[in-house]
């Protein structure tokens, strides 16, 4: 078959793979019909997210049919249209029966933290979902059937980007009435915002420097805000009679970047040294090819807004993510005005029946973010123009070979 592997940071190529096998009797063989891009897909390539082996296939968003069943899958039959989990977990640990399925102590053999498809060894080196089939561990749990009435365009973002924006939305706390700032305008963010809409927000600050993902969160009823344009912390302050905003969501990570014009660059020159520290502690090895794959050149510049955005005893909530060779966090700061701060990485399974509903209900459309389709021969050029940001979503079709 055919997938989207990981070669190195800066090289990605479609190759021909040898076809998934059942391995356990937990597993399920699932022939992908839709898949997509994710920030954290670039974080592997720019350099900034550590421990991918050669030879892994991307991916960790995908829409498929059935096709082989392991004995001990007891809920599915062959045929089933399912959404799969980006997280994988096993069901049966304390953490998964808690909830807390991105801290699975079984699918991760080196239990350490979350397990997902496509990603680094540390997350449990599984094979990834931007394939023509896919092999998925504990599939009685993490499937779940997609009613008939659901589009693949609809579908494709239940797997990883809607739980996502939603459980960021939860981390954060939002009541009715919060006035929430949410950083970083990518799929994630854009969930993030219809998420605190849906719970009950009243104001949404929509923080980033892309015009296409700006306009997208206006759409969206978010207030915009441009950093390449202003300083975002001066301009919340001003918009909220300088008390700032009761809930921030990081939803940019690691590759963040620094405002290279305008009022906020003149404001972050006297850290400027620190930041390139920073960045080049983070991603030690680059490979850029032209316009692509840079990695993000100050990768505390969004934590460090979020804390200076915030109204006294506030909440953080960090969706973004971050590796273990992030160190820079402004405690202090945050200490001073008490906040409080949720992270973590998405225990996607939790949310996706519900969302389903949602989606269903027509509360959230998907098509306001998804702005391309591209078959799997032509991924390689949906990553370069997801990596650019000249497109918001990528949908990349599974289109039957054979
Ligand atoms: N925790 C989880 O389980 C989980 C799941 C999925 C994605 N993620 C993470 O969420 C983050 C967002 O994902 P995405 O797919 O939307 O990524 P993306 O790369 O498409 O979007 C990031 C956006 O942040 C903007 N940005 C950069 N620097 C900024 C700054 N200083 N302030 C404000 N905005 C800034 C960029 O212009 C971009 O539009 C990534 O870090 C991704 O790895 C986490
Ligand atoms: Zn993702
Ligand atoms: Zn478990």
């Amino acid at each position: 078959m055919r997938a989207v592997v990981w070669q190195g940071i800066g090289e990605i190529a479609v190759e021909e793979v040898p076809d998934p096998k059942i391995e356990q009797p937990t597993d399920a063989i699932v022939r992908l019909t839709a898949s997509a891009i994710c920030g954290t897909d670039l974080h592997f390539i720019r350099g900034t997210m550590p421990g991918m082996k050669p030879g892994t296939i991307l991916g960790h968003e995908g829409v498929g049919v059935v096709e082989q069943l392991g004995d001990g899958v007891r809920n599915f039959n062959l045929g089933d249209r399912v959404v799969i989990a980006s997280t994988i977990a096993c069901g049966n640990c304390s953490y998964c029966r808690a909830g807390y399925y991105a801290q699975c102590d079984k699918a991760n053999p080196n239990g350490t933290g979350t397990a997902f498809f496509g990603g680094p060894e540390s997350a449990g080196g599984y094979p990834g979902l931007q394939a023509e089939k896919a092999r998925v561990p504990f599939a009685n749990l993490g499937m779940v059937k997609l009613p008939d009435e659901l589009s693949d365009d609809q579908a494709i973002l239940l797997s990883d980007i809607f739980p996502t924006g939603f459980m960021a939305a939860e981390l954060a706390e939002i009541r009715l009435g919060n006035t929430v700032a949410v950083f970083g305008c990518g799929p994630v963010g854009q969930f993030a915002i219809a998420s605190a809409r849906l719970l009950g927000a009243g104001r949404i600050f929509a923080v980033d420097r892309v015009a296409s993902r700006l306009a997208m969160a206006r759409a969206q009823g978010a207030e915009v805000i441009d950093f390449s344009k202003e300083d975002p912390v001066t301009t919340i302050k001003q918009l909220t009679e300088n008390i700032g905003v009761d809930r921030v969501i990081d939803a940019v990570g690691v590759d963040a970047e620094r405002p290279h014009q305008g009022p906020a660059a003149k404001k972050i020159k006297p850290q400027a040294q620190q930041l390139d520290a920073e960045a080049k502690q983070v991603a030690p090895k680059q490979h850029p090819d032209g316009d692509n794959w840079h990695s993000g050149d100050a990768p505390s510049m969004a934590l460090q807004w979020a804390v200076e955005s915030l109204a006294k005893a506030g909440s953080l909530s960090i969706i973004g993510v971050y590796g273990d060779n992030n160190r820079v966090f402004p405690i202090g700061a945050a200490m001073n005005k008490n906040l409080t701060m949720k992270m973590g990485n998405c225990n996607h399974r939790a949310y996706i029946p519900r969302l389903i509903e949602l989606v269903m209900a027509r509360a959230i459309d998907p098509s306001l973010i998804l702005t391309q389709h591209e078959p799997l021969t032509d991924a390689i050029s949906a990553y370069k123009a997801f990596d650019t940001r000249q497109e918001s979503w990528i949908k990349v079709e599974l289109l039957p070979t054979h």
